[in-house]
Parts: C-alpha cells; structure tokens; sequence
C-alpha cells in the first residue's frame, strides 16, 4: 500500500513536470552559460557599447535582426547565413535586402566570444542577448535573457519573403501575422514600439506620406520633402521612425501615434480608430507598462521555436554553417 501510494505521487509529479514543460520552453534558461562561458555578457555588451557608441542607430539595426531571425523559422540564427551554391538565404529576401544592418557587429562579437569559450555559444543567442543590450544601452528595459538556443543549418529565402511584416499591413494582417508565431495583440503593439529607435527608407514610406489622408498636416510635408513622389527617386532616403527621439528608447512612438506622425503605413494602423487604439493610449500615458510588456513580449518573440538538444549547431563562423 505505501509503495503503490508513493509511486501514484511519482506518477502525478512527472505528469505536472511534463505538463508544465509543455507550457513554458524548458529548455532556454537564463544560466545557460553560466558556467560554460562566465564571460559572455560581458563580452557581448562592451562590443555592443562600442558600435553603439561609434553609430547610435545600430541599436536599431541589431534589435531589428533578432525581430527578423525569429520570425522566420525561430530564433536560430537563420539569418545570418551567407547565399551559398546550394541555398539561397534570408539576407536578399525582400523584407532584408538593403534593409537589415548589424551582421559585421555580430562577426565581431562571435569571434570575441569565440577567443574566450570556443565552441559553446550559438549565434542565435548571440543575436538575442545583443538585441537585448541595445534596447538597455538606448534607455529602455532590462531583463534576463533566455539562452540556450543552437544555430540552423539552413535558411529559406521564401520563408523570410513570407513571414515578416510588410509595412502596407492593416491591422488584422498585422494581427494574424503576430497570431502565426504565437504572439498576441497586445503583444504586437508592445513590440512595435520598437520603432522609438532606427530609420526607415523612403520607399517604406513614400504612398503614406504622399497618399493618405490620416496624417498630421505638418509631419506629412516634411516627410515629403525627402522623399519624392516618383518611384525610384530618392528611395534610398532615410527617415526617423520616431520623429522626436530617434535614438532613445522610450514611449514616444506611441505620441506620435497619436498625433498621427507614424510613418509607416503599418505604424498609424494600430491607432487609426480601431481595436488597438486604447492599448496605444495606454502606452503613451506610461512609459513603465509599455517597458515591462515590451520586455515581457520580446522575451514571447525570444521563445519562437528555437533549436535545442540535439538540433542544429554551434557555428563557428556565424554566415557559413559548419
Ligand atoms: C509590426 C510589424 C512591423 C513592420 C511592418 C515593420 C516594418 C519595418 C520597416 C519597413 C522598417 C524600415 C526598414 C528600411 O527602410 O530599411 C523597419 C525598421 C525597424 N524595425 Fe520594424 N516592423 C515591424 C515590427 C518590428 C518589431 C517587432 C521590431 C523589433 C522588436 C522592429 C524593429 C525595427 C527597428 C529597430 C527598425 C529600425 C532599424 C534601423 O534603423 O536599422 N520592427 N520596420
Ligand atoms: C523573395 O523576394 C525577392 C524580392 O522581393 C525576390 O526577388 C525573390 O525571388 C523572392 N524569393 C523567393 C524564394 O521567393
Ligand atoms: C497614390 O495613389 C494613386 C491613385 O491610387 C496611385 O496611382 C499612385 O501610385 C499613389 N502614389 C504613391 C506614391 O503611392
């Protein structure tokens, strides 16, 4: 009777265990490293600084990366890897093509990584925990990073045309495109917020400021005058996403939204009179909610299928598998 009764417990403790390993992502833990390579933050954030230091936008540019890597196929690195004969990869894809910036920092960073643990740690981790640092080192929210994930062998260019954003979205494309992935509404708007940083190129923006109509009378003219009305003029052209502080991560974005000073088509679509218009209110009155959803929500993105176990790889070079 009390081994049947002891074992009944054993029993129910490894159904809760799987259970709850089936809900949360078992596998990334915030201490991965912790013992294989104490020196990885450290290593990681003083290259961050510096880049950042030389060129504030490439905080932009490396938070956007982690964004476009696990967007397609999860956070695995898949991005990062060099056209080779016998696949095409993500770098051309239209969303990235002349777009994403960032992979030089991160070949800096993997081969400081590489010189004090070689072989232990993932580009996709690298990619994540740099993500993170930008967000810290421009004025945003810190958190704890989830580690642990390995690096794909292979990347698919239609994948990337296919699953990341385009900036024409409305709102319930944006919605089921975040839905896909496992995100929510809220969750989208959260991460949107993004674009308090970074700048975009003209043909991003051109039919939004020459076009339409729910725009501010004085943001959309001098949107226009750097980004003329023919296509292929001036398409190169850049733009602050947040007009205000373009540099600093905080909840202005959100303002501007209100003021109708998005600048892309996909921007004022969260507050253009529809069912995000009082999270984007929310967001705007409070700098402390929008910091602790968009940790939380970019922590949800971190977690998007990643390769553990015995999947994938540890590359040594970050654009060539190994
Ligand atoms: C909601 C759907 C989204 C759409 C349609 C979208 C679209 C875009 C576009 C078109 C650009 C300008 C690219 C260029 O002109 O080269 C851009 C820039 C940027 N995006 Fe997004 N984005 C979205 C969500 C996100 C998310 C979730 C993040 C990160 C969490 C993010 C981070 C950024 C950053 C930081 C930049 C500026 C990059 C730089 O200056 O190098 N975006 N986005
Ligand atoms: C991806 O999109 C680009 C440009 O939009 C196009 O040139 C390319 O052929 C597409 N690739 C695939 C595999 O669909
Ligand atoms: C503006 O809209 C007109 C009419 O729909 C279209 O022909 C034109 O190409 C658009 N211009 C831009 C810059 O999107």
């Amino acid at each position: 009777m009390a081994a049947s009764s002891s074992s009944f417990v054993a029993i129910l403790t490894l159904a809760f265990f799987l259970l709850f390993s089936g809900s949360v992502n078992a596998q990334l833990s915030t201490n991965y490293y912790s013992k294989s390579c104490p020196k990885l933050l450290s290593t990681v954030k003083s290259i961050v600084q510096s880049a950042i230091a030389k060129e504030a936008r490439m905080g932009a540019s490396l938070l956007r990366l982690f964004f476009h890597d696990c967007f397609v196929n999860g956070c695995d690195g898949s991005i990062l890897l060099d056209d080779t004969s016998n696949f095409i990869g993500e770098k051309n894809a239209g969303p990235n093509r002349n777009s994403v910036r960032g992979y030089e920092v991160i070949d800096h960073i993997k081969s400081a990584v590489e010189n004090v643990c070689p072989d232990v740690v993932s580009c996709a981790d690298i990619v994540a925990i740099a993500a993170r640092d930008s967000v810290v080192i421009l004025g945003g929210p810190n958190w704890y990073i989830k580690l642990g994930r390995r690096d794909a062998r292979f990347a698919s260019q239609a994948a990337a045309n296919n699953s990341i954003p385009s900036p024409a979205s409305s709102l319930n494309q944006l919605i089921s495109r975040f839905s896909q992935v496992g995100l929510s509404t809220r969750d989208m708007v959260a991460l949107s917020g993004a674009h308090t940083i970074g700048q975009a190129r003209c043909i991003t923006f051109r039919a939004r400021v020459h076009n339409e109509t729910n725009i501010d009378r004085l943001f959309a003219p001098s949107r226009r005058s750097t980004c003329p009305r023919t296509t292929g003029s001036g398409d190169n052209n850049l733009a602050p996403l947040d007009i205000q502080t373009p540099t600093r991560f905080d909840n202005t974005y959100y303002k501007n939204l209100l003021q109708r000073r998005g600048l892309l088509h996909s921007d004022q679509q969260l507050f253009n009179g529809g069912s995000t218009d009082s999270i984007v209110r929310g967001y705007s009155n409070c700098q402390s909610t929008f910091n602790s959803d968009f940790a939380a929500a970019l922590i949800r993105m971190g977690d998007i299928n990643p390769l553990t176990g015995s999947k994938g790889e540890i590359r040594k070079n970050c654009r060539k598998r190994n």
